[in-house]
């Protein structure tokens, strides 16, 4: 093949309620931009999000959900694939054979899986442990080159290269060897009432952190309640993380460096500036929520526009899947 041909990209978020500021920051907002570079694949994978019990009807509305906010984000259905997950069997066909080829002993030590397994002692099912098997497939399933995510996702794209190098060592090779896009600056969006911890959607404290669909008024409120010091000066410092999220934030939503930022704070205390941060947010978010609400309430058009987007990834996941199948040594009959 000409090495002219773009780059791909894959990406996948969960469809576990609504995203959050964090999600925005640390993956989502780089989605759509990537477009120009890449070819790029975006999945909403709802098969990793029954990994934990899921009411079967908020599932289901979250997906469509999900789906919205990335269209509203500005990634294009005619450049770049769209789609659930459980549209196309080959993920979860794929992830059986990588599963083979994965170690119960790198599972064990996925943080995520320790993190959640806390989380959810009553329910440490064997879709959780696999989980990063089924992340591997949806990446090599397109041969993707990138993976934009959070950082919280590095080790489980690290994985992703580990099980495709061991696939192509041992059956020859098949798998493009992903690597992880990981954006430096404000990797990491902190909880709103502990920035000492990341900012989670299921955090008890419903001001701990913002959604993107939140409304205006909401978003205000959220960050005057922010959790600062008793300092009084807007600057970044490690004794001072709540301020220091904060001017994360509102460096990313404005396009300001901190040096910026310290200056246009200046002797006017945290309440003038926890209001422009909340004001930024709201700027950012307003046109997107006002294009998801436009593209939810067109549901025809949204599974038109996922519909294609499923073909598309069939399409290309099958060739992949086919040559795995062969490569094993399962029987083929045309
Ligand atoms: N595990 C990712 C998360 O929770 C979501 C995800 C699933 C993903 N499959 C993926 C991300 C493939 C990147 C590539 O954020």
């Amino acid at each position: 093949m000409a090495d002219t041909t773009a780059k791909r990209v894959f990406s996948g978020i969960q469809p576990s309620g609504t995203f959050t500021l964090g999600n925005y920051v640390g993956a989502v907002r780089h989605w759509a931009p990537l477009q120009q570079q890449y070819d790029c694949l975006y999945s909403v994978v709802d098969l990793h999000a029954i990994t934990v019990r899921q009411e079967p009807a908020l599932l289901r509305r979250a997906t469509y959900e999900a789906a919205a906010l990335l269209l509203a984000t500005g990634i294009n259905p005619d450049k770049s694939i769209i789609f659930i997950q459980s549209h196309v069997p080959q993920h979860a066909e794929l992830a059986w054979v990588l599963a083979c080829n994965t170690m119960f002993g790198e599972l064990s030590r996925m943080t995520q899986f320790k993190d959640k397994s806390k989380k959810h002692v009553e329910n440490i099912n064997g879709g959780l442990f696999t989980y990063p098997v089924l992340m591997a497939a949806d990446i090599l399933l397109y041969n993707a080159d990138y993976v934009p995510v959070g950082a919280d996702q590095k080790q489980h794209v690290e994985l992703s290269r580990d099980v495709a190098q061991r696939f192509n060592n041992a059956y020859s090779d098949t798998f493009v060897v992903p690597a992880p896009l990981i954006s430096e600056q404000g990797a990491k969006v902190l909880s709103l009432q502990d920035p000492t911890a990341k900012m989670s959607k299921s955090d008890s404290n419903e001001n701990a952190y913002v959604s993107m669909t939140d409304a205006p008024e909401v978003i205000m409120r959220k960050f005057k309640r922010a959790v600062t010091d008793s300092e009084g000066t807007v600057r970044r410092a490690e004794d001072k993380p709540g301020v220091s999220n904060l001017m994360t934030i509102y460096g990313i939503m404005t396009g300001k460096d901190d040096a910026a930022i310290e200056k246009e704070f200046a002797g006017l205390g945290y309440g003038a500036f926890k209001e422009a941060v909340g004001q930024s947010v709201v700027d950012v978010f307003s046109p997107i929520n006002a294009e998801y609400t436009r593209i939810l309430n067109d549901k025809p058009a949204l599974e038109r526009i996922l519909k294609q987007g499923a073909e598309r990834a069939q399409a290309m996941a099958g060739r992949t899947l086919g040559k795995v199948y062969k490569k094993v040594g399962f029987v083929q009959i045309k």
